[in-house]
């Protein structure tokens, strides 16, 4: 582990580092990730912010999120809620709204994106001064566990179709753990339409039409533990038609 902080490339002591968290329904989950976020980050000596963004949940996530927030104190720990579930596309952009960092990092709420490669993105980012590093789990040693054959079907059909229809030249269209500088988040959410879980897949399609850079980092996703997932039959549909629209718009 300390030969990694070592390794890091000059690291550049005005970056700083806003993470988004979408919350909806994480109580279980939201305490352990903001460790976990907290000890790398803080062991790795950089400048942070995380942003949780609540949408409501009916579990308490909010009340929990309030309590993170006293022990790692306000300037770690922002929230910004929003009244209802609105979706994930748009709670990404409200998060943004509000950050602070010059580096924005996207990532689930729910454990499946583990804070320790947070260090690589950052690395992998300076080491050819990315637009974009996307986590992958379609290439190198990552990967996906806990998954059914339903939910592997799901992930890999989307993204074999979605490789086919837009050849964007990134091995994981759908994965959500990415860095991205803000400027060029900013510029990709404006030219975004897509709300829900096509948004993902939208952002780095856009990116490489604007000739974006995108390095990628191999990641482990890690299926839940607690809670479940919100993608059910209606996200499919969904991001069936965000697909064709895609293909149609590109
Ligand atoms: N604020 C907010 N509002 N957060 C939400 C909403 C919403 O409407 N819907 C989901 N979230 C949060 C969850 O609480 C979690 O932190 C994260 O967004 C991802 O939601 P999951 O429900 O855990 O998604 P998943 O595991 O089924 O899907 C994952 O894999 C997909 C395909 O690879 C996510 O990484 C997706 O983004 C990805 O497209
Ligand atoms: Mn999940």
């Amino acid at each position: 582990m300390s030969s990694r902080k070592t390794s890091l490339p000059n690291r550049d002591s005005e970056d700083k580092y806003s993470i988004l968290l979408p919350t909806y329904n994480e109580k279980e989950n939201l305490p352990l990730i903001v460790w976990l976020l907290v000890k790398y980050l803080d062991e790795g000596g950089f400048s942070y912010e995380i942003i949780v963004i609540d949408d409501g949940s009916p579990d308490g996530t909010l009340q929990v999120a309030e309590q993170l927030q006293k022990i790692f104190g306000e300037d770690k720990i922002l929230l910004r809620p929003r009244a209802k579930k609105l979706g994930l596309g748009t709670a990404y952009i409200h998060g943004m709204r509000h950050a602070t960092g010059n580096f924005i990092i996207i990532m689930d709420a729910d454990l499946s994106h583990h804070p320790k490669f947070i260090p690589e993105f950052i690395q992998k980012q300076k080491e050819g001064d990315y637009d974009l590093v996307s986590g992958t789990r379609y290439h190198g040693n990552g990967g996906v566990y806990g998954w059914d054959l339903r939910r592997k079907l799901i992930s890999r059909g989307a993204n074999f179709l979605s490789q086919v229809l837009l050849r964007p030249g990134a091995s994981d269209l759908t994965g959500s753990f990415r860095l991205y500088k803000r400027s060029v988040l900013e510029c990709l959410v404006e030219r975004c339409v897509s709300k829900g879980y096509v948004f993902q897949m939208e952002m780095i399609v856009r990116a490489r039409q604007l000739n974006y850079s995108v390095g990628e980092v191999p990641i482990s996703f890690v299926d839940r533990v607690y809670g479940e997932s919100k993608l059910g039959g209606n996200e499919i549909v969904s991001f069936g038609k965000g697909l064709i629209t895609l293909f149609a718009s590109t």
